[in-house]
């Protein structure tokens, strides 16, 4: 940012905190000017008799003072000290996307709750806001803010923190107004509650970010990026020292108190592998008579490279996310094809096969191999932030990577899968998604920094997901003396290739209902109201309406992609999603989970 009508003077003595006497403008060395001194902060420290300084002419007609004083030189350096120039410099230099390439739009002056936020920035994917703070205080090569107690910037610290629960992403942004300072530290000294308050931020992913800037006489430009840090005292233990105590109680504990599961007897490559991508969405009681059906079913990683798409869908019936069963079968090919049927024994190797990530690669080189890879999912998330007391947001894929980096320091080589399965069964049964964690059984208690500070209820953050969109559907169950009509779903989207129960989109009344049956080309012979279902995807719910509509012959029917097949047969052979559950019993039979609830199958 260009200065103009930028003239040197020398600085006599401040009558009283706005005002200043200088001499010396524009060579006038008799001459006192009264000058409007903005930032107040650190005139004590700064403004000593014979200072240099540098003024500028006010374009102001009505002010008294002609001058505003806008930096000094101290100890060879220019410091600037214009408190306006921090938020027009950033403001400039976010512009120019130098923070977010992809900038759509920048607001200055953003209200939110009760705080005025310096800005404003929406990017394609994000809504942020950054509040700029001013540094002028530099202690030997520490820059410290604030120089004075300041409860606004507290506020302010408080609102961003808000935001980032209610899914904006935050900023707090220290222009360091010179060059010449290698940290930037909060002044415990001046403000002990602006340093809490800038902790607590971090810790719930508010983004500290800290630039110093090139000053000249009659220019201030944003420069490098300074590391913002807090003092010893605040600095917890490093992460990867805390870290550094888990294996050895985490081993221990889970040799001793693991469950009896059946994916833990016989923990080859290919079992390893398809309980852990059935874990990845349903319950272990609920796993158990699905892992015990598939194996049954398809007992080799070549048998599920040859089973027909149908068969597959069908035994993976009510587990929902049908392509990871679809991307096992294409990895099983590729293992066919690349390593004669045997999963590899190598991390890479198995990183790369379709529908494979760092979890389940991380999981099966483990288990099965004893290979010291850590395995990252949700819950061993959880059980990590809790540890580390780390606020950042879960979602971040940064943040599974940053816990694989930390737990592949300390992974024993000896021991890789009882380390991981030890974090995963504690995530599972003691550190639990719901509800009060069992501290009290943890192995890793005494280690567990939200523990100690009670706040294990705290963790893991995670950003609210967007909510779902919300799809009405009208279902049909179509039945004649026989049969029932089922459409296949298209090949690609949602519940891929699966059979469901004809359905069109909106909430039709029984007589659109019939009105619509009749425009299949079929005769509706007595129609029920068979209720409202719901269902809930990641991303859409369904919200259903059911007629059970009996009809004189089915195969009169002009729609594509329809099967008609009897009951029994369906149950046997057609994959028909967990969707449709709630109309099952309209003929009788069961899908999905329902099957093996109770003792049904
Ligand atoms: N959840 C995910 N993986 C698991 C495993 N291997 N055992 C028990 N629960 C799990």
């Amino acid at each position: 940012m260009k200065y103009t009508g930028i003239e040197k003077a020398v600085f006599l003595e401040r009558p009283n905190r706005f005002i200043a006497y200088v001499n010396g403008i524009r060579g006038q060395e008799e001459v006192t000017e009264t000058v409007h001194v903005k930032n107040t902060g650190r005139c004590r420290e700064l403004l000593l008799p014979n200072t240099e300084v540098y003024v500028q002419h006010s374009d102001n007609p009505n002010r008294k003072t002609k001058w505003d004083l806008i930096a000094v030189k101290k100890d060879g350096q220019i410091i600037n000290m214009d408190s306006q120039v921090p938020n027009k410099a950033a403001g400039e230099w976010i512009r120019e996307g130098n923070l977010f390439a992809d900038m759509v739009r920048i607001k200055p002056e953003y209200q939110y709750g009760n705080s005025r936020i310096d800005f404003c920035v929406e990017t394609r994917e994000k809504k942020i806001l950054i509040e700029v703070k001013g540094v002028t205080l530099k202690e030997g090569e520490t820059a410290k803010f604030p120089d004075a107690p300041s409860e606004r910037a507290v506020k302010h610290l408080e609102e961003l923190m808000r935001a980032v629960d209610e899914g904006w992403d935050a900023y707090v942004f220290f222009v360091i107004q010179m060059k010449g300072v290698k940290e930037i530290l909060p002044n415990v000294d001046t403000h002990p509650e602006f340093a809490r308050a800038l902790w607590k931020a971090r810790e719930k992913g508010v983004h500290l970010i800290a630039r110093d800037c090139i000053v000249t006489e009659d220019e201030i430009r944003i420069d490098q990026e300074i590391p913002v840090r807090f003092p010893e005292e605040m600095e917890e233990e490093k992460p990867q020292e805390r870290l550094k105590h888990l294996p050895e109680p985490l081993t221990a504990w889970f040799r001793k108190e693991q469950r009896d599961l059946p994916w833990r007897k016989d923990a080859t490559a290919y079992h390893v592998w398809v309980s852990e991508i059935m874990l990845q969405q349903t319950r272990v009681e609920a796993v158990k008579p699905f892992y015990a059906r598939f194996l049954d079913a398809l007992p080799t990683i070549q048998d599920l490279a040859d089973a027909p798409e149908e068969k597959l869908l069908k035994l993976w019936e009510g587990l929902g996310y049908y392509n990871r069963v679809r991307n096992m079968q294409k990895a099983a090919r590729q293992i066919v094809e690349l390593y004669e049927g045997e999963m590899p024994a190598d991390y890479d190797q198995i990183l790369s096969l379709s529908g494979i990530g760092s979890y389940t690669a991380g999981a099966i080189s483990s288990i099965a191999y004893g290979i010291p890879k850590p395995a990252v999912d949700g819950n061993v998330l959880r059980v990590l932030t809790r540890i580390l007391a780390d606020g950042e947001d879960i979602m971040k894929a940064s943040v599974k990577k940053r816990m694989e980096g930390m737990l592949e320091e300390i992974i024993p080589a000896d021991a890789a899968s009882d380390f991981n399965q030890g974090l995963i069964e504690l995530g599972a049964i003691v550190c639990v998604p719901n509800g009060e964690p069992k501290c009290s059984k943890c192995p890793v208690e005494e280690f567990c920094l939200a523990h100690q500070r009670g706040a294990e209820l705290s963790y893991p953050v995670k950003k609210k997901a967007k909510a779902r969109r919300i799809e009405e559907k009208t279902v049909f169950i179509l039945k004649d003396g026989e049969n029932i009509a089922l459409h296949k779903r298209p090949s690609s989207g949602l519940l891929a290739g699966l059979y469901e129960f004809p359905n069109v989109k909106g909430k039709l009344t029984q007589e659109e209902a019939i009105h619509h049956i009749a425009e299949l080309g079929l005769s509706p012979l007595r129609i029920q109201n068979i209720g409202e279902a719901k269902h809930i995807f990641s991303h859409v719910e369904w919200h259903m309406t059911g007629y059970a509509v009996r009809v004189d012959e089915l195969e009169k029917i002009s729609a594509k992609n329809l099967v008609f097949a009897h009951p029994e047969e369906i149950q046997k052979e057609y994959p028909v999603p967990a969707a449709f559950e709630a109309y099952t019993d309209q003929i009788g039979i069961l899908i999905g989970q329902e099957k093996y609830e109770q003792g049904n199958l």
